[in-house]
């Protein structure tokens, strides 16, 4: 037997490097439409009476440009790049790689177009038309094959645990997809659900909640345990926890959905399940969110000098402080007082811009250094005024939310002992939430002013770098010869 010299492989980091500076971009424009309709709560007259300023047309703009051209393109990313060092092999095909990308974005541009023009299915963060929905399909599906190809041809004997979150995640958000967009074409724009009635809205929370379940959390957390043990220069607290995490959280996540339909035409069995499910997914969500934590254990002191470690640890904060608020908001006599308010908009953007962004950043000024040949960021000190922008800007949201939602559900139920009638009038309860809206105009100003510097730090980085080119020595497969 004898061996050849070994073989050089180079890992795909182009296509991280393009979701990559993608997100930041998607990040800037997805919050400043965020922030554009919070003014527009405070000051209707900004839709300057075009429909495709409408106060109803850029809401799903904006949700579709945080969810699924920020946060998606940014888990593409360091999905793609998680894959390939953890199981030491480049991605298993650089064209269909490629065409994720450049059919990602397509999607995204395509959604910028059709929703100002009012072209919608309806379905919360499902809106994009049948002809989209093709396209994500399709995307989708390549990004199977080359996560689950590398997967396939990794040259280590174990499959690291944040592949096993995002592999769910991946599966999940294709069959969720699938079967909600289901639909009747009734000409190239305008398709009605294939589901009715009681079926439809049912079938719509089961995609909607695990769109929060596998999208927002599951993949995030994928990032999270790669990304906070890197950044700690420690090992994941505990190993075994994280699986036991991961079997936990996907089996009871799935059957959360119906927490969004509470008194409503669902059969009220299903809403009781969907009940029961949310509130023990409490316990696998903190068991996560420890183990994150502690993998910081020995390393406390890190936090007072690196603000990127700080991005990660406050955004575990977050996820505990969502996942505790979500199973107590699942319980029914407590939803019958969130639900239409705005305690329900505050716990939305805790999860998203605590958690999502927030280790979406943290991750991101780990890795742009590391994809353009440097060793840390152009400048540590703005990440460090990013941080406070971001955090004040997220605490100032939610607390004024929380504040103006449970007033909105007291001013709602209050009756008058005398004769039973309404205590407020609608119109009382809106008036009553203006300085509330404005706090949360003033925060979305915060955290874009973030995100603005954050461009700023990361185009420094790449100018005064050069794309990395990581290579891998392998052993050449073993020859044999005669002796
Ligand atoms: C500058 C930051 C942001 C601002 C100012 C902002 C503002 C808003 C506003 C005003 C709404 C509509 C609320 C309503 O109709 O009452 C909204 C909804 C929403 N936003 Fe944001 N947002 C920001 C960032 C984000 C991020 C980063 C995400 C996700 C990663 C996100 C996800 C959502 C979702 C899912 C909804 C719909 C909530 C629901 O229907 O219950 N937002 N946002
Ligand atoms: C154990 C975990 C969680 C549970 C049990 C949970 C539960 C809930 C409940 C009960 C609602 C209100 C439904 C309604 O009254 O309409 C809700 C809304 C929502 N939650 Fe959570 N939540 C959890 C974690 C999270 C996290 C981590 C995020 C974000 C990253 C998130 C994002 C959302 C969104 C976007 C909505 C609004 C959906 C809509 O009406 O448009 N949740 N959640």
């Amino acid at each position: 037997m004898s061996q050849t010299s070994p073989q050089q492989i180079e890992y795909n980091l182009k296509v991280v490097r393009q979701f990559a500076v993608m997100t930041v971009i998607w990040g800037i424009i997805g919050m400043a439409v965020g922030t554009f309709i919070a003014a527009q709560l405070v000051w209707p007259e900004l839709n300057f009476d075009i429909p495709y300023l409408t106060y109803s047309r850029l809401r799903p703009l904006h949700t579709n440009a945080v969810i699924f051209a920020f946060g998606t393109s940014a888990l593409m990313g360091t999905s793609f790049y998680i894959v390939q060092k953890t199981c030491k092999t480049p991605l298993f095909s650089d064209k269909l790689a490629a065409f994720v990308f450049w059919s990602w974005q397509t999607i995204i541009v395509l959604a910028v177009i059709t929703l100002p023009l009012g072209l919608t299915s309806s379905k919360e963060y499902a809106e994009l038309e049948w002809p989209i929905d093709i396209l994500i399909a399709l995307s989708w599906v390549a990004y199977i094959i080359v996560f689950f190809g590398t997967l396939a041809k990794r040259r280590t004997a174990h499959i690291y645990v944040a592949n096993w979150f995002l592999g769910a995640f991946i599966v999940t958000v294709a069959v969720l997809h699938i079967v909600n967009s289901m639909s009747v074409p009734v000409s190239f724009t305008k398709s009605y659900s294939l589901y009715a009635g009681a079926v439809d809205a049912m079938v719509q929370w089961w995609y909607g909640h695990n769109a929060v379940g596998f999208l927002l959390t599951a993949g995030f957390l994928g990032m999270m345990y790669y990304f906070v043990p890197k950044q700690a220069e420690r090992p994941v607290y505990s190993y075994r926890l994280s699986v036991v995490h991961f079997w936990a959280l996907i089996s009871l996540y799935i059957w959360a959905g119906p927490h969004h339909l509470h008194y409503t035409a669902l059969p009220d069995w299903t809403q009781s399940l969907g009940m029961v499910m949310s509130v023990i997914l409490f316990v696998p969500s903190w068991g996560g969110m420890i183990n994150g934590i502690m993998t910081l254990s020995g390393a406390w002191h890190k936090l007072k000098t690196d603000p990127i470690l700080r991005f990660l640890i406050v955004s575990l904060s977050f996820y505990g402080m969502s996942t505790f608020e979500g199973p107590m908001m699942s319980i029914k006599s407590v939803n019958a007082l969130s639900h239409y308010t705005d305690w329900t908009i505050g716990h939305v953007h805790s999860g998203a811009l605590g958690w999502v962004a927030m280790i979406t950043i943290g991750s991101l000024y780990y890795l742009i250094p590391r994809l353009w040949n440097q060793t840390a960021i152009y400048n540590t000190r703005w990440v460090n005024i990013h941080f406070w922008l971001h955090t004040i800007g997220v605490v100032l949201y939610i607390v004024a939310l929380w504040i103006s939602g449970v007033m909105q559900g007291l001013m709602w139920r209050a009756v008058n002992s005398a004769d039973g009638t309404l205590t407020y009038s609608f119109v009382e309860s809106v008036e009553a939430s203006y300085p509330f809206w404005f706090i949360r105009f003033v925060a979305g100003l915060f955290i874009v002013a973030g995100m603005i510097l954050m461009a700023v730090n990361c185009y420094k980085t790449i100018r005064q770098g050069t794309p990395t080119r990581e290579v891998l020595d392998v052993p050449a497969p073993a020859t044999s010869t005669a002796a």
